[in-house]
């Protein structure tokens, strides 16, 4: 299937243990992660209980903790890491020249 890269920011812009937000479309972000270990990952970044922005919330391990009620989600699987059930998508993230991209599906893109 086709697939968009989606152009986050330099690099060198996304220090370890942060992360930022890119918007895709209207009503849609993503946020972007790094570990303090230097892992990238991308998920959606509204949380699923109610809304709040994931990429302003602690990054704990591999882990980020929501800013509003302090639900935990795995950055690698997008799981809540406190109980089952609620969820985030993940995206798959690349470095290519100094950037990082998010990559999606085309069918992802059109939603
Ligand atoms: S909005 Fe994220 S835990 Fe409530």
């Amino acid at each position: 299937m086709p697939t968009t890269r989606l152009r986050v920011c330099a690099e060198s812009e996304l220090a370890a243990g942060t992360g930022r937000r890119v918007l895709v479309q209207p009503g849609w972000e993503i946020g972007v992660f790094r570990t303090r270990e230097g892992a990238l990952h991308a998920i959606d970044n509204a949380c699923p209980h109610a809304g709040a922005p994931l990429h302003n919330g602690p990054i704990v391990g591999g882990d980020v903790v929501c800013p509003l009620h302090l639900w935990s989600f795995s950055l690698t699987t997008g799981k809540c890491t406190l109980f089952e059930g609620p969820e985030v998508e993940v995206y798959p993230i690349e470095v290519d020249a100094g950037y990082i991209y998010v990559l999606l599906e085309e069918e992802d893109a059109d939603e």
